[in-house]
C-alpha cells in the first residue's frame, strides 16, 4: 500500500464527472487500499477517487463504524434534512454549513463487483452525499447553506458543545 497525493481545490481533477468502474481487479483493490490508507493518514472520514487524481466512481468512507467502499454509487432515495459543518481534505482550513438529507439509501458495488445497499443516517449520510458529490465534480463549498444570522448563531451554539466532531478533516473527509 502507498499514500496517494490529495489534490486541492483549483485542480481540474476535482471538477470532472467520474467514469464508471468496469474492472474489479487487483488494480482496483490496490487503489482502494491506498485510498483507505491515505484517508486515515489525513484523519479524514471520506475520500473520493478524484481527490487522488483518479477519474473513477470510487469512494471510501469510515465515520467510525468501519470501512465502507462504494463503487459506482447511486443515491436511490433521500429523506429529512440536517445542517452540519463540513470540511474537505481538498479544501484546507475551510468549514462551512451544508444542508444534507438526514437519510440516504445508496446502492453501489463492492470491491468484487456485487451490488450492495446501505441506509445511511446522520454523519454517514453526510459522508455519502459529500463523497458522491465529488464524483460529479461538486465540492461542499459549492453548496454552502443560505442561512440567516439567527440560524447561524443557533447552529454555532449547538456546535460549540461538539467542537471536535467536524466533518471531513478532524475526523473526516
Ligand atoms: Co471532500
Amino acid at each position: 500500500m502507498a499514500l496517494r497525493n490529495i489534490v486541492k481545490i483549483g485542480d481540474p481533477a476535482l471538477r470532472k464527472n467520474a467514469r464508471k468502474v468496469t474492472n474489479f481487479d487487483d488494480k482496483l483493490h490496490l487503489l482502494l487500499d491506498d485510498m483507505k490508507e491515505t484517508m486515515e493518514e489525513a484523519n479524514g472520514v471520506g475520500l473520493a477517487a478524484p481527490q487522488v487524481g483518479i477519474n473513477r466512481s470510487i469512494v471510501t468512507i469510515d465515520v467510525g463504524e468501519g470501512l465502507v467502499e462504494l463503487i459506482n454509487p447511486e443515491i436511490l432515495e433521500t429523506s429529512g434534512e440536517q445542517i452540519n459543518l463540513e470540511g474537505c481534505l481538498s479544501v484546507e482550513d475551510t468549514k462551512e454549513y451544508v444542508r444534507r438529507p438526514e437519510h440516504v439509501k445508496v446502492r453501489a458495488q463492492n470491491r468484487t463487483g456485487e451490488w450492495v445497499e446501505y441506509d445511511a443516517y446522520d454523519y454517514f449520510a453526510i459522508a455519502v452525499c459529500h463523497e458522491t458529490d465529488h464524483l460529479n465534480g461538486v465540492l461542499f463549498v459549492d453548496k454552502i447553506a443560505d442561512l440567516t444570522e439567527e440560524e447561524l448563531e443557533e447552529l454555532r451554539k449547538r456546535d460549540e458543545e461538539a467542537d471536535d466532531e467536524d466533518f471531513d478533516t478532524q475526523e473526516d473527509d
